[in-house]
């Protein structure tokens, strides 16, 4: 059995009886886990393959060790290197817990000022960069860009490819972390056709990030503290999320050894989805569509028929209320006290209250998730549906390179390669045009 037995105590264990040949088996059962690898020695005859597990979305599967985000589905626990969110989002900001992922505790002044400087003098991108975003149509879903432009980088970057050195690894994050405000602002502005907004130097990560979206003749623009506030908290919950589809590309693509920034690509590409980061995109989309609280009923039969989903609600995890989204519903009422209540907010309550009495939901153990109000307040400070993934995507990027950087120095993870269940046709005898097409 693996070495990993050594530490199981004696009782860990899993008694297996294969009945296709009455042998037994001891399985280790550790952290919860027992190894794929000691269901592989199940077997018929030792030239058959043995054993291994099966399940499609990795429902049931830990493919990593990893002590950056912990989570407790049933208590609605969310806690990033050890600390509950709740005291992140009250009381820091989004680089200080990005420095707390990555590093794994929380910074000295010395380094939060070091790690701060570091982030602002690398907001800028090659004017190359640029000419290729300029490329794009007037159109083209900012996703699409920031996926094709942060996949670019690495070629401006080509040390990057150079994975086994720390502080090389150091300096491709740091640019990631600060350039990709960067890149979203200029997707941003392309949809517009308004001229791009270079990163201004004196203003902090998340005021320079606004500014580069709404900047236009003023000298200098600077954004209402209490959004800029808001957008800090917004950062800070949606840094990560243990391995969740988007974290899991990460890992898979970066398990090849490939450059950071081709890894993070992957991440954006899967964050894309609508049953993933897209649903913030998806959940206004939703609340447009039903328009008035006198709609919701029929909306909610239509979902229960299984016409579509309740976007924003569920989550693989969290069978119990997302704790960032108790978080965000609060700072809702903070943005709006700026931007004026968005109307949509009544029908999202409504139909939360809706869907929270409903056996349906509550039979499945549906609640809303992160990314229910999110859109609300995305839209408050007029940003467009498009627009919410990439709001999703910048914070994440932290969270996604403090995963890949545990991965890379992780000696049990090797490259990603599952199995599968084969189902299609065997030893088929090829048969020439002539006679098959006749
Ligand atoms: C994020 O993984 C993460 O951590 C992700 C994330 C992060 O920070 O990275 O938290 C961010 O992606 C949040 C999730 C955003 N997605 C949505 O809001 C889209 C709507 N939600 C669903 O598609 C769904 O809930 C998932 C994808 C989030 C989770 O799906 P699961 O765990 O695979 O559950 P499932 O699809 O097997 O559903 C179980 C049952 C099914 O019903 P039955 O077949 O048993 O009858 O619940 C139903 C589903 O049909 N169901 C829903 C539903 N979500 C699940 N029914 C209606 N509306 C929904 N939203």
């Amino acid at each position: 059995m693996s070495d990993e037995t050594a530490t199981a105590s004696a009782g860990d264990t899993l008694t297996v009886r294969d009945n296709r040949t009455g042998t037994e088996y001891d399985v280790p059962i550790l952290d919860g886990t027992v190894r794929a690898a000691d269901l592989g020695k199940i077997r018929v005859a030792e030239d058959e393959p043995g054993l291994a597990v099966y399940d499609p979305g990795f429902v049931n599967t830990a493919s990593c060790r990893s002590a950056v985000t912990f989570i407790d589905g049933d208590e609605g626990v969310l806690e990033y290197r050890g600390y509950p969110i709740e005291q992140l989002a009250e009381n820091s900001d989004y680089l200080e817990v990005a420095y707390l992922l990555i590093h794994g505790h929380l910074p000295s002044r010395d380094e939060y000022e070091a790690w701060v400087h570091e982030i602002t003098y690398h907001t800028f991108v090659h004017e190359n960069v640029k000419t290729f975003m300029q490329g794009f149509r007037y159109d083209a879903h900012p996703m699409g860009m920031l996926l094709a432009s942060v996949g670019g980088l690495s070629t401006f970057y080509p040390e990057g490819r150079n994975i086994s050195d720390p502080d090389n690894r150091h300096m491709q994050m740091v640019r990631l972390i600060a350039k990709m405000p960067t890149l979203g602002a200029f997707a941003f502005r392309h949809a517009q056709g308004k001229p791009y907004v270079y990163p201004d130097n004196e203003l902090s990560y998340t005021a320079n990030f606004l500014a580069m979206l709404f900047k236009m003749s003023e000298r200098k623009f600077v954004a209402d503290e209490r959004l800029i506030k808001a957008l800090e908290v917004l950062f800070i919950l949606h840094a990560d999320h243990e391995q969740n589809c988007s974290t899991n590309a990460v890992r898979s693509v970066g398990s090849s050894q490939v450059d950071p920034y081709s890894a993070v690509a992957a991440g954006i590409g899967a964050l894309f989805g609508p049953l993933h980061g897209g649903a913030n995109e998806a959940v206004l989309r939703m609340l447009r569509r039903i328009g008035t609280i006198d709609k919701i009923p029929e909306f909610i039969e239509g979902v229960k028929a299984g016409n579509e989903k309740l976007m924003g609600f569920g989550h693989r995890v969290y069978k119990n209320y997302d704790p960032r989204a108790k978080i965000i519903k609060k700072a809702c009422d903070d943005v709006f006290e700026v931007t004026g209540v968005n109307p949509l907010l009544t029908i999202a309550l409504e139909l939360e209250k809706i869907a929270l009495e409903d056996e349906y939901f509550v039979s499945r153990k549906l609640y809303p998730n992160v990314d229910f109000y999110s859109g609300l307040i995305y839209e408050a400070l007029s940003f467009p549906p498009e627009m919410f993934t990439v709001l999703f995507a910048i914070p994440r990027t932290s969270g996604w390179l403090a995963q890949w950087s545990e991965l890379v120095d992780d000696p049990e993870q090797k490259i990603a390669r599952p199995k599968q269940i084969y189902t299609g046709d065997r030893t088929l005898e090829f048969e020439a045009r002539e006679k098959r097409w006749t």
